[in-house]
């Protein structure tokens, strides 16, 4: 009986668990002579953490480790660093980044994070696959991104546009300063159900919208187990895959699931098409590439799946929605803060739509080079992914050194680093579009600005980040003056819970509408005038406002607003 005793069961058990954890402690304690051994030197990891350690407890942002070593270690190539005892190799020298990204990419396929299966079936899209499977898609995928094709886009971002606008101008008559924050959130988001999913949300209309709450929970864990689950699937896939747990609810992902399915369905049944991303996941799912003219190539031997169409939707959301909110949101912060560049830009808008007799067509923004110089800058300060990844792919002997990078490891490229190193762009802190004149950007190195990514893994949505960063500012800027309000924290923080470079506290900005070309030019008056029309006006707009609107495919109604099915 005694040996039964709680105390000796516990006795027992304890000394199991200290067993493990001696032989887990040495197992690290070894793990973390990986890099002294091959002569890399880096920063000391902590077991059982690495050097991740205030990542973990949300001290600091995801990549910061990465960008803190980089200045810390300026002298060397690169750095040795651990994610618990897994060895990362973070590059400094942006030739041996350019090796990676680009010359040798072949050694270097993968983004190595999670990539789909029974935690989570939303992650299996282009970003997380590798190898053929990843060349495949991506060149499946391609044929979506070209010039031509955005065109077809254009009138959905176009009219998202449109309501931001409208949404701004009632708050502008109400009155009140603007969230910008909000107000790129719900932009972008409703762009994604535009584009990506087919459908239309509403969010301006209806703040909570469905679509829109459901989209956020994909993004941010609702507790710590969510923040740590999602964490732990980014640092370590292998381990997490063995666990078999799910990396987000159900409920999520019978949201996802079902509303594509709808679509999906009505499209098919009513034979219905229209021009956006999903109409070329549905094509592809039934073995058709179609090109912007129309052409349809047959592919063969390439199954796509519904939860193939379903995660690939979900992509777009994935790669679409943070990188171009908060690229957004930086540009006007720095726009308020920098009146004469704000002024500049406004000038450049109004001389191309004055030649395009006032319309915003794809055309006239194409002609606005500064803006872009802006949005340039603004991912130089602020790219919203501070670090690039890679997995080593194949074995791979860094030319010149004695270092071999064995399969398996993690490479990172601190982006932000680069970009904010006194070095490589001097006075970084100033927001200057100058520095990407299109001289300018010609003479840059190919690694020294990477917002976008580089190489073949290059960010495949880029041009229509552009267009979406782009519009709101373009719609914006000719018809307000944009001013900092007080509320917004100057130097912004980077949020330490965010994966995405995103400012630690809300854009806050005061408006001032322009009625006479000359006003605009007038920044000596710093406080905003608010115009109020009639309260019964704003109230009746305010009930329409928060009303709730049900969710739906947009293909049930008939198309609204004219984008028909050939647009
Ligand atoms: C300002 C907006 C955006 C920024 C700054 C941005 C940035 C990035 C970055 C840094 C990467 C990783 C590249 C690498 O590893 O080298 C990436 C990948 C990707 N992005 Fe974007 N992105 C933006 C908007 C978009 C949009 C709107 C889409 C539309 C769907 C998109 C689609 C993708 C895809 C599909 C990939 C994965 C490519 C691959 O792995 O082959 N991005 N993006
Ligand atoms: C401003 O917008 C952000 C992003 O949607 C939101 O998290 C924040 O709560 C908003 N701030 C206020 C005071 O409403």
């Amino acid at each position: 009986m005694a040996s039964l005793a709680p105390g000796g069961v516990l006795g027992e058990l304890a000394a199991v668990v200290l067993f493990c954890l001696a032989v887990m402690y040495l197992w690290f304690r070894h793990r973390y002579s990986y890099w002294s051994s091959r002569g890399v030197e880096g920063p000391k990891p902590v077991f059982p953490f690495g050097n991740i350690r205030d990542v973990l407890t949300r001290k600091t942002q995801f990549f910061q480790p990465y960008t803190d070593n980089y200045f810390r270690y300026k002298h060397l190539p690169y750095v040795g660093m651990y994610t618990f005892n897994r060895p990362v190799l973070s590059i400094n020298d942006l030739d041996v980044a350019k090796l990676v990204l680009i010359k040798d990419f072949e050694y270097f396929q993968a983004h190595g994070i999670f990539s789909g299966g029974t935690g989570d079936p939303l992650a299996g899209h282009l970003f997380n696959m590798h190898g053929k499977e990843w060349k495949d898609l991506r060149a499946k995928m391609s044929p979506t991104f070209t010039s031509g094709k955005l065109k077809t886009l254009y009138p959905l971002v176009n009219n998202i546009a449109d309501d931001a606008v409208k949404y701004i101008d009632l708050l502008y008559s109400n009155g009140e300063p603007i969230n910008f924050s909000e107000l790129y959130a719900k932009y972008t988001m409703e762009i994604i159900g535009s584009v990506g999913f087919g459908i239309e949300c509403n969010g301006f209309k209806n703040p909570n919208s469905e679509f829109y709450r459901r989209g956020h929970e994909y993004f941010e864990p609702k507790s710590m187990y969510w923040t740590f689950v999602r964490a732990l699937a980014f640092i370590a896939p292998d381990f997490y895959k063995k666990l078999g747990i799910k990396r987000i609810s159900n409920e999520i992902l019978n949201f996802f699931f079902d509303l594509v399915r709808q679509t999906v369905d009505y499209r098919q049944n009513n034979d219905y098409k229209r021009n956006d991303f999903m109409q070329t996941l549905i094509e592809l799912k039934n073995g058709q590439v179609v090109d912007e003219k129309g052409k349809v190539n047959y592919v063969h031997g390439f199954p796509f799946s519904m939860t193939d169409v379903t995660a690939n939707a979900m992509l777009y959301m994935f790669a679409g929605y943070e990188t171009s909110a908060t690229t957004g949101n930086f540009a006007v912060y720095e726009l308020a803060l920098n009146p004469h560049i704000q002024q500049k830009a406004r000038q450049e808008i109004n001389r191309v739509l004055a030649k395009y007799n006032g319309e915003y067509t794809f055309e006239a923004q194409n002609e606005m080079e500064y803006i872009n110089m802006i949005l340039d800058e603004t991912m130089r300060k602020y790219p919203p992914m501070r670090a690039l990844f890679r997995r080593c792919t194949r074995e791979y002997k860094v030319p010149n050194t004695d270092l071999t990078i064995e399969k398996g490891t993690m490479v990172f490229l601190p982006v932000q680093a680069y970009q904010m190193d006194p070095e490589i762009f001097p006075e970084p802190e100033k927001f200057d579009p100058e520095r990407f004149s299109k001289e300018n950007k010609a003479k840059l190195h190919p690694c020294q600005w990477m917002p976008f990514g580089e190489g073949p893994r290059m960010c495949l949505g880029l041009r229509q980040g552009y267009i979406q960063s782009k519009m709101a500012l373009v719609k914006i800027l000719p018809k307000y003056e944009l001013r900092i309000n007080e509320k917004s924290p100057v130097p912004m923080k980077i949020k330490a819970s965010s994966y995405a470079c995103a400012a630690d506290g809300d854009v806050w900005i005061n408006l001032k509408e322009i009625r006479h070309q000359a006003e605009a030019a007038d920044f000596s008056c710093s406080k905003a005038i608010f115009v109020r029309v009639g309260p019964a006006v704003v109230e009746a707009d305010l009930a329409q406002r928060t009303r709730r609107v049900p969710l739906r495919p947009n293909a049930r109604a008939p198309p609204k607003r004219g984008h028909g099915p050939n647009v």
